[in-house]
C-alpha cells in the first residue's frame, strides 16, 4: 500500500522520469521484482491471496509506466515543435574523390556521349595481348619505350605496360564495328620523380569500322579537349611512331598552366603533350581478322595524371600517390 501511495504521487515532472521510474519498479532489480521474491516466505495459505494483490500492484505499477511514458513522449513533441530549426548544423567532415578519380570519370563521359563503351581487362597480361597483337614482335625495338615489369614465375607475363592491352581483348572478341574506350592502370619501370611513375592512368580508345578517316580521329579528339578544357584551348597534331598505328601523330594542347608565358611542364614552348594517336596499322586489324581492306579505324591514348595536371595545376606527379590529405581535401569541385 506503501508503495502504491509513492507511486499515485510520482509526477511526470522531467524528460527522465517515465525511464527511473521504470528502473525503480519494473527493473530486473526493481520493487516488483523483490516482492515477487518475496513469495517464497509467505505462508501456504496466503499464497493465493499474496498473488493476486500483487498481480493488481504490477498492472498498476505498469499502467503508471505507461502514463509516464506517454507524458514524456508529449513534452518530447512540444520541444520538437519549439526547436530552431534556423540554429547551423554540427559540421561533420565529409571525404572527396580522388583528383585522378574525378578526371578519369570526367573523361569517360565525354566518350560515352560520343557512343563509345567502356572495356576493362587485367592489370596482369601475357605478352601477346600487351606486345605481340599490337605489331611488337618480341626483338622490336619499340618495346624499349616501354620499360616492362616482367614477373618472375613466368618469362610471358607481365605487368601491361599500355591498355592497348584491352582493345586486343576486345577486337578478339567483337567484330567491328567497334568503339571503345579503356580505362585502367598501367605499369612501366621508371624512376619514381616529379615526372613519372611506376605506375600511371591511361584511357585509351579504339573505334572500327567501315570509312573511318584520319578526319575522324581529330574531330573526336577536337571534341574532347573542348569538352575537357573549354573552347579556347588550341590543339595541334605532330608526326610520331607507334608500332600499332600508321599514320601516327601525338596531339599537344596550348599549356594551361602557363597560358604561354613559359614554365616547366611545357618546358618554355607553350605546348604540352597530351595523347598518342593513329589510325590502327593493318596488321594489328588482321592479327584480329579483322579485314583492313572493308575496315579502318582509329586509336588513342592519353595519361590521366597529365590531364589532371593540367586540370588542376598539379606539379609533381608524386602528390597523386601520397595520400597527403592537405593534397586530397583541394579537390572539392567537379571537374
Ligand atoms: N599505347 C600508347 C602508349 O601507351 C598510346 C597510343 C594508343 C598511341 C593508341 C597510339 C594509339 O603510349
Amino acid at each position: 500500500e506503501q508503495h502504491k501511495a509513492d507511486i499515485a504521487a510520482y509526477e511526470p515532472d522531467s524528460a527522465d522520469t517515465a525511464e527511473t521510474f521504470r528502473i525503480k519498479y519494473l527493473g530486473t532489480k526493481g520493487i516488483v521484482k523483490a516482492i515477487m521474491g518475496e513469495m517464497k516466505n509467505v505462508p501456504n495459505e496466503q499464497k493465493k491471496n499474496f498473488g493476486q494483490l500483487l498481480n493488481e500492484f504490477k498492472k498498476f505499477t505498469e499502467e503508471k509506466y505507461e502514463l509516464l511514458k506517454a507524458a514524456t513522449e508529449n513534452t518530447g513533441a512540444a520541444s520538437h515543435a519549439s526547436f530552431d530549426w534556423t540554429l547551423p548544423g554540427d559540421p561533420f567532415p565529409v571525404g572527396t574523390r580522388h583528383p585522378i578519380t574525378m578526371v578519369r570519370n570526367k573523361i569517360v563521359s565525354i566518350f560515352q556521349h560520343l557512343g563509345f563503351a567502356i572495356a576493362e581487362g587485367p592489370e596482369i597480361e601475357d605478352d601477346w595481348h600487351n606486345f605481340g597483337a599490337m605489331n611488337l614482335p618480341a626483338d622490336h625495338p619499340a618495346r624499349d619505350m616501354q620499360d616492362t615489369f616482367y614477373i618472375n614465375q613466368n618469362p610471358d607475363w607481365l605487368l601491361r605496360t599500355h591498355t592497348s592491352s584491352v582493345q586486343a581483348r576486345v577486337m578478339e572478341k567483337q567484330k567491328p564495328p567497334i568503339r571503345v574506350i579503356c580505362p585502367g592502370r598501367v605499369y612501366r619501370n621508371e624512376t619514381i620523380s616529379a615526372r613519372a611513375h611506376c605506375f600511371f592512368h591511361q584511357i585509351e580508345g579504339l573505334c572500327i569500322d567501315e570509312h573511318v578517316s584520319f578526319a575522324d580521329l581529330k574531330q573526336t579528339l577536337y571534341y574532347f579537349v573542348q569538352e575537357m578544357f573549354g573552347k579556347d584551348v588550341k590543339v595541334r597534331f605532330r608526326p610520331s611512331y607507334f608500332p600499332f598505328t600508321e599514320p601516327s601523330a601525338e596531339m599537344d594542347i596550348s599549356c594551361l598552366i602557363c597560358e604561354g608565358s613559359g614554365c616547366n611542364v611545357c618546358k618554355h614552348t607553350g605546348w604540352v603533350e597530351i595523347l598518342g594517336s593513329g589510325m590502327v596499322h593493318p596488321k594489328v586489324l588482321e592479327n584480329f581478322g579483322i579485314d583492313p581492306n572493308k575496315h579502318t579505324g582509329f586509336a588513342f591514348g592519353m595519361g590521366v595524371e597529365r590531364v589532371c595536371q593540367l586540370k588542376f595545376r598539379v606539379n609533381d606527379l608524386r602528390l597523386y600517390s601520397q595520400n597527403d590529405i592537405r593534397f586530397l581535401q583541394q579537390f572539392t569541385s567537379s571537374v
